[in-house]
C-alpha cells in the first residue's frame, strides 16, 4: 500500500499570529481518513509550527530548499538547515518557482540529489501549461521532466520521493483537472517511472494531484488507482476545507 498524503502548501500566507491559529483550528479537526497530513508553513514560521505540532498527527514540511548545504547564496535555505529544525520533508520545483525564479529540470536535479545526500524526503512537483494539453504535448512535457530530474537516480532514491502532479492551469484557477485527466496522467507517469525502474518501484511511488482540489471535487479525484493524494493550495488556508480533503481519501 502506498503512503496516502494530504499536504497543505500555504505559499506567501500567514505570519506568526496566522499560522498560531490556523494550527489551532487544524489540531480541533478529526481525521477520519488513513491519510498523512502535512503542512508547509512559509520558512519563517517553521521552527514554531514544528513545535506547536510536535505532539500532534501533522508534519511540518518546507516549501524550498537550495543544492548547496552552506555559503554565499544570501536569501536561501539548506536541507541541513531544515533539518537543524527538525523538518524531514520539502517540496521541490513547484511551478510557481520554475516561473518566478527559472528553476529548471537541471537545478531541480541538484536540489533532489542534496536532499537525498542530507536524507530528505522531498515532494516533487511538475506539470504541463495550458498551451502544452491544448497542443498535446501533456505526456512529453511531463515525461521530459521527470525524466531530467530523477532519471540519473538509482531505484533506491524512490523510497524518498513523492511525485506531485500539478497542471499549472488547474494551480489557482479553480478549473481542477477532471478526475479522468488526473488518473490518466498519473497512470502514465506510472508506466514512464516502469518503463525505467521497473514495476514494483513504480507501484511505490507515492503521486500526489495538485490543482484547485477542493472539499467538493476531492473524493472523485483520490478515488482514482494512481492518484494517492493531493498537494492543496488555497484549501489548506482553512482549517475545515483542509480536514475535509484530509478526510477524502
Ligand atoms: O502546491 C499546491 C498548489 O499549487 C495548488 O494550489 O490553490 O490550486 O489548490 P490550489
Amino acid at each position: 500500500m502506498r503512503r496516502q498524503i494530504v499536504a497543505g502548501n500555504w505559499k506567501m500566507n500567514n505570519g506568526l499570529i496566522q499560522t498560531e491559529s490556523l494550527i489551532v483550528e487544524l489540531k480541533k479537526q478529526s481525521k477520519t481518513s488513513n491519510a498523512e497530513v502535512m503542512i508547509a508553513p512559509t520558512f519563517t514560521n517553521l521552527w514554531h509550527a514544528f513545535e506547536a505540532t510536535r505532539q500532534h498527527d501533522i508534519e511540518v514540511i518546507a516549501q524550498n530548499m537550495h543544492f548547496a548545504e552552506n555559503g554565499a547564496y544570501t536569501g536561501e535555505i539548506s536541507a541541513g538547515m531544515l533539518k537543524s529544525i527538525g523538518i524531514q520533508t520539502v517540496i521541490l520545483g513547484h511551478s510557481e518557482r520554475r516561473a518566478y525564479y527559472n528553476e529548471t529540470d537541471e537545478a531541480l536535479a541538484k536540489k533532489i540529489d542534496a536532499g537525498l545526500s542530507d536524507e530528505m524526503n522531498m515532494i516533487f512537483c511538475f506539470g504541463e501549461e495550458l498551451a502544452d494539453r491544448k497542443a498535446g504535448n501533456e505526456e512529453a512535457v511531463v515525461e521530459s521532466q521527470i525524466k531530467n530530474a530523477l532519471f540519473h537516480l538509482d531505484a533506491s532514491a524512490f523510497k524518498s520521493i513523492i511525485l506531485a502532479y500539478e497542471p499549472v492551469w488547474a494551480i489557482g484557477t479553480g478549473e481542477t483537472a477532471t478526475p479522468e485527466q488526473a488518473q490518466d496522467m498519473h497512470a502514465f507517469i506510472r508506466k514512464t517511472l516502469a518503463g525505467k525502474y521497473g514495476q514494483e518501484v513504480a507501484d511505490s511511488v507515492s503521486i500526489l494531484y495538485g490543482g484547485s482540489v477542493k472539499p467538493n471535487n476531492a473524493k472523485e479525484i483520490f478515488s482514482k488507482p494512481d492518484v494517492d493524494g493531493g498537494l492543496i493550495g488555497g484549501a489548506s488556508l482553512k482549517a475545515e476545507d483542509f480536514f475535509a480533503i484530509v478526510n477524502a481519501i
